[in-house]
């Protein structure tokens, strides 16, 4: 499946350029939110080492070039072409296996990639490793538990690989090392978010995307 999802973004990125239509949000207004909710969460960054995983046309982290280096890791090299005019330091590769020695980024951003993947705790395992100790895992992903997403679900073809409970990513960055972990809860198409230290509310049927986000253990 990775080398079709290769393929796929590629020719979003050829047809869409810079476009967040390249990487397949539903339409700039979703993706802005969603990005400004995440970036605010995740609070002001100045003069650091950032990852973004699976960056493609660079339009996440663009508000964070400014200030801090940002490395920008995919597998699509046509969405790189962009990442990369957007001020990223772009590097082909797989999330499987990044190229860079372990504890190098104070902030790694993982954003709407891990419903592509099957096999997720490999790639939570890689960019645990690559995160510092006292630094920050971020990570995007649909939520499994969505009513929206159950009923779309009766009408549409499966279009992702896989799609997530909070708790079995929480566990993931458990296992991976990390620590006080915390979720920002998305509603689409609502504009609310709401945070949480915790999961399992009756509410959590309408959350349709969440982030989670923890620290990784100093020694
Ligand atoms: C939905 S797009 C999200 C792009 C970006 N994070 C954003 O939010 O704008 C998913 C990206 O993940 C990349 N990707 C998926 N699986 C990957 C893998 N195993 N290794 C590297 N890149 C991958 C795709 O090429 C694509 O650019």
């Amino acid at each position: 499946m990775s080398n079709n999802w290769q393929r796929y973004f590629d020719q979003k990125a050829q047809t869409y350029g810079a476009s967040v239509k390249a990487s397949d949000y539903f339409d700039d207004a979703s993706f802005f939110m969603q990005r400004d909710n995440i970036l605010r969460w995740l609070g002001e960054l100045r003069g650091k080492e950032i990852l973004d995983a699976g960056c493609g046309v660079g339009a996440f982290s663009e508000p964070l070039t400014g200030q801090n280096t940002v490395y920008g890791v995919d597998f699509s090299e046509k969405s790189l072409e962009f990442a990369a005019a957007r001020g990223l330091k772009v590097i082909p590769g797989d999330l499987m296996t990044l190229p860079f020695t372990d504890n190098k980024f104070d902030v790694v951003l993982c954003i709407g990639v891990i419903q592509l993947i099957e096999q997720y705790k490999p790639v939570i395992a890689e960019l645990a490793r690559v995160t510092r100790p006292g630094g920050i895992l971020l990570v995007q992903t649909l939520h499994k538990r969505s009513l929206q997403r159950k009923v779309l679900g009766l009408f549409e073809p499966k279009k992702f690989d896989r799609m997530y409970d909070m708790d079995e990513l929480k566990q993931s960055f458990t296992d991976c090392g990390l620590e006080a972990m915390e979720f920002l809860k998305m509603y689409h198409p609502f504009k609310f978010v709401s945070q949480s230290g915790d999961v399992g509310a009756w509410s959590d049927i309408f959350c349709t995307s969440f982030a989670i986000k923890g620290r990784k253990k100093i020694g």
